[in-house]
């Protein structure tokens, strides 16, 4: 049993005087190239990693869900009949999980467990999703209804749009439903289509947590998606997914300044995207590096996400031999950075990426090497 299965079987067992019936789980997420392009229709390139949300529960035979939340301290009970929300804690995730089955005519039974998680909060690496994706699971189980991950992704992705007011894209719930141990997943954010694709050989992927955290990530991040709409709507079409590289140079004049940018960074970001899923079936890690950089700088300089931390710990990171290729990672405005790295000098980058972001920031990093692990899943500890 891994660390954090232990801690949530041990909790349960002091809280309800038993072993927990069952363990639901859902991982995390790094994406390695293909970042606000989602909600472009377009394609994304992450991988579930070996970070993970875990419920223990068992069943209830009334219509409550009653959980501790491990991480926070906090015990919450709620009905399952009318739900609204109140505020912004974590329990909104569950009921809005619970609301968003329910108005698709999903009929639900309650729970009661212990939720924990070693997925770093607002630092870009999808806890939220993950946490999402684990309470479909429990709510599965004891509700019986049948799993299937595209449906269910779609499902995560409607809680933050319109429980928790967020206008995110599908790439996080879909890479924390249906990873692939091993595997990094293209996912053509259009058709839900997915293409894994394991790193190349004697590669490890280094996350890179620059311990700033996101602020005002809301208002910034639906703004960019109001600004990627605004430059289809002048081409004449729903998505940016729907213009070539080459059709939108013809063009891009016709934008002013600020719109052309943000335009160029989703179109040019899909273009590598898709480069970056052929390096990799070609396993070479020179190229897939090469994207992963020409992707920050766009993100930098066009989309204007990154950070002061970003872009020095990414600067660190392709400063060391050993790198491939380096970008910050999910939303932006703080949060984690992601390296492609040679597996056998892993150690000497991270000392070396640590020293290096501390001497220019003051700050103090947290660098970890990434597995990547399977999607959600459920086991049940019945003998
Ligand atoms: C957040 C969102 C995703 C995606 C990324 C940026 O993680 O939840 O849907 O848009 O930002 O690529």
């Amino acid at each position: 049993m891994t660390d954090l299965r232990l801690t949530v079987h041990r909790a349960f067992e002091q809280h309800f005087g038993e072993p927990p019936a069952f363990i639901a789980r859902a991982p995390g997420r790094v994406n390695l190239i293909g970042e606000h392009t989602d909600y472009n229709d377009g394609f994304v390139f992450p991988m579930a990693i070996d970070r993970e949300t875990l419920i223990a529960f068992r069943p209830r035979p009334d219509r409550t869900v009653s959980v501790h939340l491990l991480d926070f301290d906090q015990h919450v009970t709620f009905s399952l009949e009318n739900l609204t929300r109140v505020d912004s804690s974590p329990v909104e995730y569950l009921k809005g999980v619970a609301a968003v089955l329910q108005s698709e005519d999903y009929t639900l039974s309650g729970w009661e467990g212990v939720i924990a998680g070693n997925v770093p909060i607002g630092a870009g690496l999808s806890s939220s999703a993950s946490l999402e994706m684990a309470a479909i699971r429990a709510f599965e189980q004891v509700s019986g209804f049948i799993w299937d991950a595209p449906r269910m992704a779609k499902l995560g992705q409607r809680v933050e749009n319109e429980w928790l007011g967020l206008k995110t894209g599908i790439m996080d719930q879909m890479i924390s439903a249906a990873g692939q141990t091993g595997h990094a997943v293209l996912i053509d954010c259009r058709t839900l289509d997915l293409k894994p694709a394991p790193l190349p050989q004697g590669t490890v992927v280094v996350v890179m947590d620059t311990s700033t955290r996101r602020g005002l990530v809301h208002s910034k991040y639906n703004e960019r998606r109001q600004q990627c709409e605004a430059a289809a709507a002048h081409f004449g079409i729903a998505v940016l997914r729907d213009i070539s590289v080459e059709a939108f140079d013809a063009r891009a004049h016709e934008l002013d300044d600020l719109t052309r940018r943000r335009a160029r960074h989703v179109v040019t970001e899909n273009a590598r995207t898709l480069a970056a899923y052929d390096a990799m079936q070609q396993g070479d890690p020179r190229i897939l590096g090469a994207l992963m950089d020409a992707s920050h700088e766009s993100l930098r300089d066009d989309f204007e996400v990154s950070t002061d931390a970003l872009n020095a710990i990414v600067t660190a990171a392709q400063r060391h031999p050993a790198c491939y290729g380096a970008r910050m990672t999910g939303a932006g405005f703080g949060g984690c950075a992601v390296a492609l790295v040679m597996a056998n000098q892993a150690e000497s980058f991270v000392q070396f990426v640590t020293g290096t972001y501390q001497h220019t920031t003051g700050l103090q990093a947290a660098l970890y090497v990434c597995h990547a692990s399977e999607g959600a899943s459920l086991s049940s500890l019945f003998a």
